[in-house]
């Protein structure tokens, strides 16, 4: 059985104190045994001071990306065993506004998620199209690519710690979801991928999320669907109540 994992994605939002008033909201809020796994992914900013805040309870830190290498002059970066450091249990990569604003490519990105899985930190892997590549029907074969070049090199004891998230870039910030079945479509297409690579008893056991204006609302038509196992969110997840709901929808 897969454990649903949902996860807030902040983004470049919050202080550190805005931070920690949403931790301490959630807190009060959440039960110690959730049915989904939540995680929190803050800014690089707010890590630590999240990280402690978060020591105890349920709740899992991750962050929202990486670099490669381990330590050295790489101004600005912030590695694995930094991250490691501060007891973050995932890193999200690739996700398609560090590809598309910072023209990270499918390289780097197989490069960060086997970095991190050096390190034991599970990676969320973003996988997605543009509105330009849906209606050009290349959806299948981009994010078939995607998840190819993420997992080359990895090893078939580690695939199971990695996460995906299928994030078609149409529905990110844009209020126009996938419907649930056609996001349950792609993301059986991905599953399908990994069980070529692998095995389709490995393929089972990866999880897969959904992420794209996903909100309390929404979020019932992507449980439902038999091969979704959680949400990436973002705007919904500034408020811990909205994501609590979205956890719990
Ligand atoms: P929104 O939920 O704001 O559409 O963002 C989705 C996302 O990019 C999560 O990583």
């Amino acid at each position: 059985m897969r454990r649903k994992i949902v996860a807030a994605n902040w983004k470049m939002n919050k202080t550190v104190s805005e931070a920690l008033e949403f931790v301490d909201e959630l807190k009060s809020s959440i039960r110690e045994t959730e049915e989904a796994e939540l995680v929190i992914c803050p800014p690089f900013t707010a890590l630590y001071p999240v990280s402690r805040a978060i020591e105890g309870t349920c709740l899992k830190l991750g962050a929202q990306d990486v670099y490669y290498q381990e330590k050295g002059a790489f101004t600005g970066e912030i590695s694995p065993l930094m991250l490691e450091d501060l007891n973050c249990a995932y890193a999200i990569v690739g996700h398609s506004e560090r590809r598309g604003y910072f023209k990270e490519t499918d390289i780097e990105v197989n490069k960060k998620l086997r970095a991190l899985l050096d390190h034991g930190i599970r990676p969320i892997v973003c996988v997605g199209e543009t509105l330009e590549q849906r209606e050009a029907g290349q959806t299948e074969e981009l994010v078939t690519r995607q998840v190819e070049i993420a997992f080359d090199g990895v090893g078939q004891n580690d695939v199971t710690s990695v996460v995906i998230a299928y994030e078609p870039i149409w529905a990110i910030g844009t209020g126009r979801s996938a419907t649930g079945e056609d996001a349950n479509r792609v993301i059986g297409l991905i599953r399908r991928t990994l069980g070529k690579i692998y095995s389709d008893e490995i393929a089972k056991n990866v999880r897969i999320q959904y992420g794209g204006s996903v909100t309390p609302d929404n979020i019932a038509e992507f449980s439902r669907q038999p091969e979704i196992d959680g949400a990436l969110v973002g705007g919904a997840s500034l408020k811990a109540s909205s994501f609590l709901a979205i956890a719990r929808g």
